[in-house]
């Protein structure tokens, strides 16, 4: 595929190195300059050109600025009603984008994970978009959602992720302070907890874990305020 890049910032370089091994024609924004020398020096198909000539070299558009951003980059540009566009861009929704690219086809909103860099996110799509399947189905884990309004819980949801990385950081820590060796302490609770977590499904794992006065099950009935605080926090992230 031709594909161009409006906004080469932190969600848009990982897909972009997630896609580019494919052998794609990218075009990226010349701004963020930093960034965009990196990839075009990383992958000869990868080009940097000005947010125009991004559009009129390529057949797909993928839109990274933030929602704040992008009035202001997508209005002065012009679209043609063969291009199709996903949206990067979980701060806005995608009738707003559609009216900023129109005559294009606005066809999806696409919301990956850092990890596409290098495969293996999750990607959430809405409405499904047989492009985005292309695009990155392969290495990923395409979700598709039919009804937007269930993109709320979905975005609330992935905010565990932070909370989760903390819990583990904070472990790795507080083992470092004790052994001495902080990458052996990491690559003993990553490789704990995320092999853990793909073994089986979670719900088996954690009764496997919890062999009553066992360490696992003293530790977790000792946070059991923090599930309720988490519970809390997906609540007033869904409204947002
Ligand atoms: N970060 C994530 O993990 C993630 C995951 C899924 C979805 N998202 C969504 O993706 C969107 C972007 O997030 P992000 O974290 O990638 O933000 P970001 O790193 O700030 O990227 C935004 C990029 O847009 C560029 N930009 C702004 N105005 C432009 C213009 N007129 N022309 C060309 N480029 C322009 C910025 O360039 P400068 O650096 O030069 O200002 C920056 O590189 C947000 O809507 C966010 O909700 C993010």
């Amino acid at each position: 595929m031709k594909i161009g890049v409006i906004g080469t910032g932190t969600i848009a370089s990982a897909v972009v190195r997630g896609i580019a091994p494919d052998g794609h024609v990218i075009t990226i924004s010349e701004r963020s300059t930093g960034r965009a020398k990196i990839l075009n020096e990383t992958f000869e198909n990868v080009s940097i050109a000005a947010n125009q000539a991004v559009l009129d070299r390529s057949d797909v558009i993928l839109i990274g600025t933030t929602g704040t951003q992008a009035d202001a980059a997508l209005t002065p540009l012009t679209f043609r009603s063969s291009h199709i566009v996903i949206s990067l861009m979980g701060d806005m929704p995608l009738s707003h984008v559609a009216k900023l690219v129109a005559p294009a086809d606005a066809q999806a909103t696409m919301i990956p994970f850092p990890v596409i860099a290098t495969g293996g996110s999750p990607v959430l799509v809405c409405p499904p978009s047989p492009v985005v399947t292309a695009l990155v189905g392969a290495r990923n884990m395409v979700v598709d959602v039919d009804d937007p309004s269930q993109m709320s819980p979905f975005l609330a949801a992935q905010a565990t992720l932070s909370p989760a990385l903390t819990l583990v950081a904070t472990a790795t820590d507080w083992l470092t302070k004790r052994t001495g060796d902080a990458d052996l302490a990491e690559a003993f609770l990553t490789t704990l907890v995320a092999n853990s977590m793909k073994a089986a499904p979670l719900a088996d794992t954690l009764t496997a874990l919890d062999t009553p006065g066992g360490y696992n099950q003293r530790l977790r009935v000792r946070l059991e305020a923090a599930y309720a605080l988490l519970l809390e926090g997906l609540d007033e992230l869904e409204q947002t």
